[in-house]
Formats: structure tokens, sequence, C-alpha cells
């Protein structure tokens, strides 16, 4: 074997070899055959050893070179063909962002959380902090520390819902208003006492166009020194203001509920006819909308809850979201709250 003739051989041979490779397979399976132990050029190198010495650094340095040279280019067409396959990737993987998705509508709160959440930052404004009391609520709660005589009506079957639970003599009900908030929360907090306390609530009901047999109020009570029915009247004159138009008047007339003295119902002007417009669709010409109950805590009602009323007094009232909600919007019934039908509920995003 002549070295040097067997190297300019492979040498030549090298390039149209290497240009047959499609595949970064096939360039590895190239390199080996023109630099691998059983190619010519390796055979040169294992011979190196019985070149005579006088021959060996010139056909070492050529066997170098020419090594070197096969080397580059095997690289510059495995670099190519490696750059190929990588674009031949990216382009199976790629994902199209023109197509269109699976939509998922975004949601929104219900119109009645909408309402509470709403009145509750009006209150909070004014300083007032949010309570909560159970639904399952202890008759004591919702009836006796509230001044409500065991012979009350409203404490019969036929408009309190009792559950089977825990000790008789309790009487576990399903609360009728969110007012034991009231006891609960001056039981356990001195006073003064600024609280709104928004809630469910459950009579014995027939579903009809204004009533739900769970239904939502949002309970109010301030209790401290010096505390007037002026103070009363001016909070839910705001209320209202806030709630349905800078605009609106404010009238309470003389009520009843055991536990304030006295009890006064509150009506607001209505805001659709701006007060009596004869058949007006919203208060149906009478120019006032009854709002809500409230009243200045009865005195026995502190006691109760541990207060002295010789030297505290207090104002509490409690609204009906629903109805709250029906008034502004105009719904001619409840049962819409409940109904789940989203063209319903599209309306209060
Ligand atoms: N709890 C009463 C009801 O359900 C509403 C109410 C009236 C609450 C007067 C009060 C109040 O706190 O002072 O009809």
């Amino acid at each position: 074997m002549d070295p040097l003739a067997t190297l300019e051989e492979a040498l030549a041979s090298a390039a149209p070899k290497v240009g047959e490779a499609a595949t970064v397979e096939d360039i590895d399976r190239i390199e080996s055959a023109l630099l691998g132990k059983e190619s010519a050029v390796g055979q040169v190198r294992r011979a190196m050893a019985a070149i005579a010495p006088e021959d060996r650094p010139r056909v070492g340095a050529r066997l170098n070179e020419v090594t070197t040279e096969i080397q580059r280019l095997i690289e510059a067409r495995r670099a190519e063909l490696q750059a190929a396959e990588d674009a031949r990737r990216l382009a199976e993987d790629a994902i199209d962002v023109t197509l269109e998705s699976v939509r998922m509508p975004a949601g929104s709160r219900h119109l009645i959380q909408q309402v509470i959440d709403e009145v509750v930052d009006i209150f909070v404004g004014l300083g007032y902090r949010v309570a909560e009391g159970p639904e399952a609520e202890l008759a004591w709660y919702n009836f006796d520390a509230l001044n409500t005589p065991k012979t009350h009506p409203s404490r019969l079957e036929s408009d309190t819902m009792y559950l089977d639970w825990g000790n008789p003599e309790d009487e576990v009900l399903l609360r009728t208003q969110t007012s034991p908030v009231q006891a609960r929360y001056m039981e356990s907090h001195q006073p003064p006492v600024y609280i709104v306390a928004p809630g469910r609530t459950y009579r014995t009901d027939t579903v009809d166009a204004t009533h739900l047999p769970v239904f939502h109020q949002i309970e109010g009570l301030a209790v401290d020194e010096g505390l007037t029915l002026g103070d009363l009247r001016g909070t839910l004159a705001h209320f209202a203001r806030e709630f349905f138009g800078s605009g609106t008047q404010v009238r309470l007339r003389p009520s009843f509920f055991p536990f304030t003295e006295p009890s006064a119902e509150l009506d607001v002007s209505c805001f659709a006819c701006d007060g009596g417009e004869p058949g007006c669709r919203v208060c149906g010409g009478a120019g006032w909308l009854e709002m809500l109950g409230c009243g200045m805590v009865d005195p026995n009602v502190l006691s109760a809850a541990g207060y002295d009323p010789e030297v505290l007094s207090g104002f509490a009232f409690g609204v009906g979201v629903e109805r709250l909600a029906m008034v502004r919007h105009g719904l001619d019934s409840i049962k819409n709250f409940i109904d789940n039908d989203i063209r319903f509920l599209r309306q209060f995003p």
C-alpha cells in the first residue's frame, strides 16, 4: 500500500460520499466509513508504526491534513442536515394561533350577590363592619333575645321552619330574619357597635311573584351613646341616595317590630316617576316605595345582650335583598332569581 496515494484517494472520494448523505444518520454512517478503523484513512493510521522512519513525518503530516479536511466536510454537511431536520420538526409541531379556541364564557356574580356587595360597600364606607351568623339558629337568638314573646304568631310552624336537630328545648330553626346576628354580635362584642349582616333567611312561604321560602336580608345595627331617631333617618337617607340616586327622598311610617321601639317602615321616593305619576310602572302612582323595616333598638334587646340601656341607645334596620333588586330593576317576579335562566342573568353582568 502506498500510504500517500491511499490518503489522496480517500480525500478525493470524501466530498461526493458526504454529498450523498440525506439524513443525520447517513452522515454518522459515512463518517465511520471515511475515518473509522476499517476505513482507508484508518488503515494508514494503523500502518504508521511500520512506515520507514524517514517517511513517517511526511506521511503523518498528510494523514493529519486529510483527516482534518474530511472531518470539516462531514461537520459542514452534518450542520446542514441538522438544520433542515430542526426546521422540519418545528414546522410539524407548530401551533396555529389563528385557530378558533374553545371559548369558556366568563361568568359573573348573581344579581343578588351584586346587590349585597353594593349595600355592604355603602355601609362599610360609613365605618360599619360586616358580621355573620348561622342559618340554623336557636329560637333564643331568632326570637327571645329580640323581645319576641313565646306567643308571637311568627313563631308558629306556619311561618317558621324548625329543625328536628339537637335538644328539643333549644328549638333549632332556620332563621327567619338576619336580626339574630344583632343579638349574637352584642353578646360577644363591647359597644360601640356598627355592623351590617347580610345572609340567607327562610320562611314557610309558598313561591309566588313576591315570595320565596329562601331569600336574603341585610341587617344593620348601630349601638352607641346618644344615638337618636335622627341618626337612623340620616343614615338610611344616605343609603337610599347612594343606592337609588342622589335625588331620592325618604320618609318614615310608624310600624311595629318586637325588637324596636319606636318602629318604622322606610319608604323611598319613586325613582322612576319622581313622586306621583298616575299609573307609574314602578310605584303604581303612589310616588313612594316601601323599602325596609327599622326602629330604635328596644331596651329589652340591649338588656338581653348584657348592654345597659340607661347608657346606650341604638337603631336597627332589616332590608330584603330580593326586594331591593326587584324595585331597582323593575322586575315583576322574584322567581327570576332562582330560575337559573341565563338570559335573565346575562342582563346583569
Ligand atoms: N327582621 C325584620 C323582618 O324580617 C326586619 C327588621 C325590621 C329588622 C326592623 C330590623 C328592624 O333590624 O329594626 O321583617
